[in-house]
């Protein structure tokens, strides 16, 4: 298969540091470190039960049963943190690293020299997935580590806003291997060539379309949604005959980066928002190392990502490990949703006919 006309990530970001003459080239480095880390675990997902990597960690190797989350660690949790950790430490651009599988930020250790960038990761999403073959990705965020020459970094050097964010991206471990990246200029994305082991741009300037008939909700946690999220889906379901006076499909993959992809491909929307199935847990995902990137991406592709009720972006984070609940996807949905969450007092008035999408009192 010819090369030509095809650029490589590496040809993608020096063009892209052309707008910049400043720019040193550290950021460059510390993406494509990053994309070698997820070409090791592509390679290691791809392997499956032949490379040993299937089930779970603590099983043989007597390690902690469950990470910081109290969800349990699979083999390939904890490989592909490992894998994030030891090809990005020793370049000298980053002053430290926080991941879905460590409870506490991660130190450069020395000899390594650091550097001005934090790196955050979900070494694995949708890890629940492995064992049964299907997609799982990986999901980072760059940010800036704060001028303190020397000192190790803490939990509040991390506790940055979404808008904050240098770069953000996700490598999907599906039927082909890609990595889609944004550095604050539009989306891109990449396949792997499994041949030279480079990835290729194949999806230039990625766009959410405005609307969509799909959306994708863990349906099981009905009854702890809260009121405009009940409507929103309660209305998706009436179909045609319904307020939205058309048919909508449903996917859940339970891989948060699959469903990303999928909405950035053809549009849709995914929910994973707030409810009180849990009190400790005001939402499923985690801000940091899931909202935020994806939110990034979305945003960036012309989508929207919304807590429900604010954008994700503009949130001021409060943990390392902080959960929060997830909208996003093409962005006149998330925009009704958010419309949904910001009528109150419409909420009790449902039942009433006068109030129905297509009455009198609403616009
Ligand atoms: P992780 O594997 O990193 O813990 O993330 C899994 C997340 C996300 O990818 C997915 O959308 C969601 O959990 C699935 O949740 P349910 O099991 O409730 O469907
Ligand atoms: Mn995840
Ligand atoms: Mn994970």
């Amino acid at each position: 298969m010819p090369l030509t006309g095809r650029k490589t990530l590496t040809q993608y970001l020096i063009e892209e540091r052309r707008r910049f003459p400043e720019a040193s080239g550290d950021f460059n480095a510390l993406i494509l470190d990053v994309a070698m880390a997820c070409k090791a675990i592509a390679r290691a997902v791809a392997f499956g039960a032949l490379g040993d990597v299937l089930g779970n960690h603590a099983a043989e190797a007597g390690g902690a049963p469950v990470n910081v989350q109290g969800e349990t660690q699979k083999k390939l949790d904890v490989l592909s943190n490992d894998y994030f950790l030891r090809i990005t430490e020793w370049g000298g651009h980053l002053a430290g690293m926080a991941s879905e599988e460590m409870e506490a930020p991660y130190q450069i250790p020395a000899p390594h020299a650091r550097g001005k960038y934090l790196l955050v990761f979900d070494p694995l999403d949708g890890s629940s997935n492995i064992d049964v073959n299907v997609s799982v990705g990986s999901i980072f965020s760059v940010l800036r580590a704060p001028e303190a020459e020397g000192r190790e970094v803490t939990e509040a050097d991390f506790l940055q806003a979404g808008t904050q964010q240098v770069a953000a991206g996700y490598a999907l471990y599906g039927p082909t291997t890609m990595l889609v990246l944004t550095v604050g200029n539009g989306v891109a994305g990449f396949t792997l060539d499994p041949n030279l082991g480079e990835f290729m741009l194949t999806h230039a300037e990625l766009t959410v379309p405005a609307d969509t008939q799909e959306f994708a909700i863990n349906a099981s946690n009905s009854r702890f949604w809260e009121a405009p999220v009940k409507r929103y889906v309660d209305e998706c379901l009436a179909g045609k005959t319904g307020p939205r006076t058309k048919d909508f499909n449903m996917r859940w993959i339970a891989s948060m980066v699959a469903e990303a992809h999928r909405i950035l491909m053809r549009g849709g929307v995914f929910l994973y928002p707030r409810d009180s199935k849990d009190p400790a847990k005001p939402g499923r995902l985690r801000l940091l190392y899931e909202a935020n990137p994806i939110g990034f991406i979305m945003e960036q592709a012309g989508g929207r990502a919304s807590t429900g009720r604010v954008p994700i972006l503009g949130v001021q984070p409060e943990g390392l490990h902080q959960r929060i609940g997830l909208v996003f996807g093409s962005k006149n949905e998330v925009e009704r949703i958010e419309r949904y969450h910001a009528e109150p007092t419409a909420r009790k008035e449902l039942d009433n006919p006068l109030f129905h999408e297509r009455s009198l009192f609403r616009v």
